[in-house]
Parts: structure tokens; C-alpha cells; sequence
């Protein structure tokens, strides 16, 4: 395994390596055949991070046998610039050499969860309510990354999408009621082209509810 920071309690190698400086990078896989490719930074400097510094790394890559690469359903048609980056980087792993698996997924259950985290403010979450996800278990879908190894380079695999699809004002009931929370949800509306392609579930797959864990027992399990 290799990023910046070392994780607590690893039982396997890890080396430490930076996609902004490409320290590190040629060390981490040296004698790797397969990657699975998890680092991203939507925040800071994900123009370098997930297209440029993802296109240098790509060409170290020439003797990778499996590059696997984990994505987002409906990048191409949701305007946000990290998406823009996150297909970017698709087609510059479609058009190279190494044989690779593009797996998208759905946004994750913590995604959405962090969403909702906007504060129990004046006792009302304040949310654009009617906006529609589909989130998945990050376990589910890492157990998913590590079987499409044995499956061998795929091109472009099924999407890997949640069980349920709901709005975002479902969702938020749904965590006061498994929190016993007191807050009500107030739901808000926005113009434009993003929430309108969140509204219309451009980032869900309705054809494609693989994971079994839902929004739900995410939140129950997280509580035990
Ligand atoms: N979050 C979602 O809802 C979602 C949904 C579908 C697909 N995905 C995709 O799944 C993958 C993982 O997403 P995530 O949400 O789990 O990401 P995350 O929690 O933000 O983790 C990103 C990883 O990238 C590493 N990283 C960041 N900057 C780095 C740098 N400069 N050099 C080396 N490593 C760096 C981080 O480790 P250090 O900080 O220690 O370096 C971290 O391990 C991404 O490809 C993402 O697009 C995410």
C-alpha cells in the first residue's frame, strides 16, 4: 500500500509516496503487477493530482498487468470540476496501453451522510431535499475493487451502485430516526445545472443496485 500518510494499524507494507511531487511513486511499484488506484483529492489540487500527476504515474505504469480504477457513476453529465478531473482521468487511462478496469460506483454512504452534517441548526436540517442518491457501503465496494482482480483487466466494468435510491430529505429522516434526534428537515431548492443533474439521479443507476447494505443500516451499524 502506498500514500502519505502511514494508516494505524497496517499488517501489510507500505510505502510512503506523493501524487503532487511523484516522490515515492516509482518505488511503490517497483515489482507491483496490479493497482488499485484509490488516491484522489477532490479538495486541493485535483487537477494535478487526478488528471496531470495521474497521466506521469500512468506512463511509470508500462509493466502493470491489471490497473484498476476506481470512479463515479455519471461524471460526464454532472458539471462539477472534480468529476470534469475524475473523467479526465478515464480517458487517459482508455486511451493508454495498460490494461486497466474503470469500476465506477455511487456516491458513498458517509458521502451522503456528510452532507446531512450541514448542523442540526436552529433544529432543522437544512437540505436540498428533492436532490436523489443511491449510496453504497465503501466495504462493500472495496470487496468488490480486490475480487475484479482475479476477474483480469475488464475495460470498462458494471457500475457498482447502492441498494436503494433516495432523496437526500429521506435520507436525513432516515438519521433522525435511527438517532432519536429531535430535528426536523427543512427542504431547499436550487437553480442550475448541477443540482439539477443531482435532481434528475444523473449520479445513480437504477439498473445496478449491487450493494446490499443500506443508508440505514449504515447508519444502525455505526452506532454499535
Ligand atoms: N467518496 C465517494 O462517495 C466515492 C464514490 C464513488 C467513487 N469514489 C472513488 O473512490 C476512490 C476513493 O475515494 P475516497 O472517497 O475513499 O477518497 P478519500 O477518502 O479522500 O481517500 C483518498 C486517498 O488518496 C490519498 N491521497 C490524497 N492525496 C494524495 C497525494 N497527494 N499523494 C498520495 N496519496 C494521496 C489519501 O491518503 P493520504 O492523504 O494519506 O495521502 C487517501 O488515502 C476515488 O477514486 C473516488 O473518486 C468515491
Amino acid at each position: 500500500m502506498t500514500s502519505r500518510r502511514k494508516p494505524d494499524n497496517l499488517n501489510f507494507d507500505w510505502v510512503y509516496s506523493d501524487f503532487l511531487t511523484g516522490e515515492g511513486l516509482e518505488t511503490a511499484i517497483h515489482d507491483v503487477d496490479v493497482i488499485i488506484h484509490a488516491a484522489t483529492s477532490p479538495r486541493k489540487d485535483s487537477k494535478i493530482i487526478d488528471v496531470s500527476g495521474f497521466g506521469e504515474f500512468l506512463n511509470m505504469c508500462q509493466h502493470i498487468k491489471h490497473f484498476i480504477y476506481p470512479s463515479i457513476v455519471g461524471i460526464e453529465d454532472i458539471p462539477m470540476k472534480y468529476y470534469m478531473h475524475k473523467y479526465q482521468a478515464e480517458e487517459l487511462l482508455k486511451n493508454s496501453s495498460v490494461p486497466h478496469t474503470i469500476i465506477r460506483a455511487t456516491q458513498f454512504h458517509s458521502f451522503v451522510e456528510n452532507l446531512l452534517l450541514s448542523k442540526p441548526f436552529f433544529k432543522n436540517y437544512f437540505v436540498p431535499g428533492n436532490l436523489r442518491f443511491q449510496s453504497v457501503d465503501v466495504v462493500e465496494f472495496s470487496i468488490h475493487l480486490i475480487k475484479i482482480i482475479d476477474d483480469g483487466p475488464q475495460g470498462i466494468a458494471d457500475d457498482f451502485g447502492g441498494p436503494e435510491i433516495l432523496t437526500l430529505k429521506e435520507m436525513a429522516d432516515l438519521k433522525i430516526k435511527v438517532n432519536n434526534e429531535s430535528n426536523n428537515v427543512v427542504n431547499l431548492s436550487f437553480p442550475g445545472k448541477l443540482f439539477k443533474s443531482f435532481l434528475e439521479g444523473k449520479n445513480t443507476n437504477e439498473h445496478q443496485k449491487v450493494g446490499k447494505i443500506t443508508f440505514e443500516e449504515y447508519l444502525r451499524n455505526k452506532g454499535k
